[in-house]
């Protein structure tokens, strides 16, 4: 019954957690692509057969749904992957859609058409490559009218989380919150739209102010993932053990995520 968790490193962990938290019957494997992380600055061919590659490895480790806790590859991969690749009895699901039902207050599966919501002005801060896929503003508007969205590309963030530092994470925060101000003075609302961003979610409120309403993926993906595995029980895999696997250095990935996550985790070679 295991579900499959992939990111490009670290980021996914907090999908996971939320996750496991929500659903503590389900064995969730993880595999973090750390080797080739980040996905931010590679083009979209390069994070597909990335991507393709990872969620093909969790389908061999006995799962048969696979969540992409990774806004880059859901939006450089997800759709090519359903197009042309994905077997039959498999099924693969990204991050934007819960966090834009929730930010444009629908229910699963209310496809009626776009309308006007609370928020008029959304900051969104993602790698470069989701800012530049556009994926997020697309998704928005096929469900939201009249609202105006400034992209800020957070270049170096996740490196520098995959580094352990943060350090310079939070230094890159600040600065890419100051320039995102730049251009929006005075956000409503504003997107974490990347998995690895959560890790710094008090650093992004406190430089945004605590007007600002900041939306973060992992519990809202956790509580859709739960509706979905109700709705489509035989989507649980054959595989029984949650694991943590890794493309990178299974020591050093374990040492970053027991810090993240605040808990002894164990990563194994994938
Ligand atoms: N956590 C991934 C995301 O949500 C990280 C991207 C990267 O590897 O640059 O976009």
């Amino acid at each position: 019954m295991a579900v499959g968790i992939f990111d490009s490193g670290l980021g996914g962990l907090t999908v996971l957690d939320a996750c496991a938290r929500h659903l503590p019957q389900v064995p969730f494997v993880y595999l973090g692509d750390n080797a080739n992380a980040p996905y931010g600055v590679r083009d979209a061919d390069d994070i597909y057969e990335l991507t393709r590659a990872g969620v093909q490895r969790l389908f061999d480790a006995g799962c048969d749904l696979v969540i992409l806790a990774c806004n880059t590859a859901s939006a450089a991969a997800l759709r090519r992957m359903q197009e042309n690749w994905l077997p039959s009895d498999k099924r693969v699901l990204g991050v934007f859609v819960p966090l834009i039902e929730a930010l444009t207050e629908r229910q699963w599966g209310d496809n009626s058409p776009p309308r006007n919501v609370a928020v008029e002005h959304v900051a969104l801060f993602a790698t470069p490559a989701t800012v530049a896929s556009r994926a997020f503003q697309r998704e928005l508007a096929f469900r939201a009218i009249g609202v105006d969205v400034e992209a800020q590309a957070c270049g170096g963030v996740v490196d520098a989380i995959e580094e352990g530092d943060m350090i310079l994470a939070e230094a890159l925060v600040r600065s890419h919150v100051e320039a995102l101000k730049r251009k929006m003075p005075k956000p409503q609302a504003a997107i974490l739209g990347c998995t690895h961003y959560p890790l710094l979610e008090e650093i992004f409120q406190a430089a945004l102010g605590s007007d600002v309403t900041v939306y973060s993926q992992a519990k809202l993906v956790a509580a859709s993932l739960g509706d979905y595995l109700e709705r489509h029980p035989a989507m649980r895999g054959p595989g029984e053990v949650p694991m943590f696997l890794t493309t990178g250095d299974p020591l050093r990935v374990s040492n970053h995520a027991t810090q993240f996550l605040r808990r002894k985790i164990d990563f194994h070679a994938a």
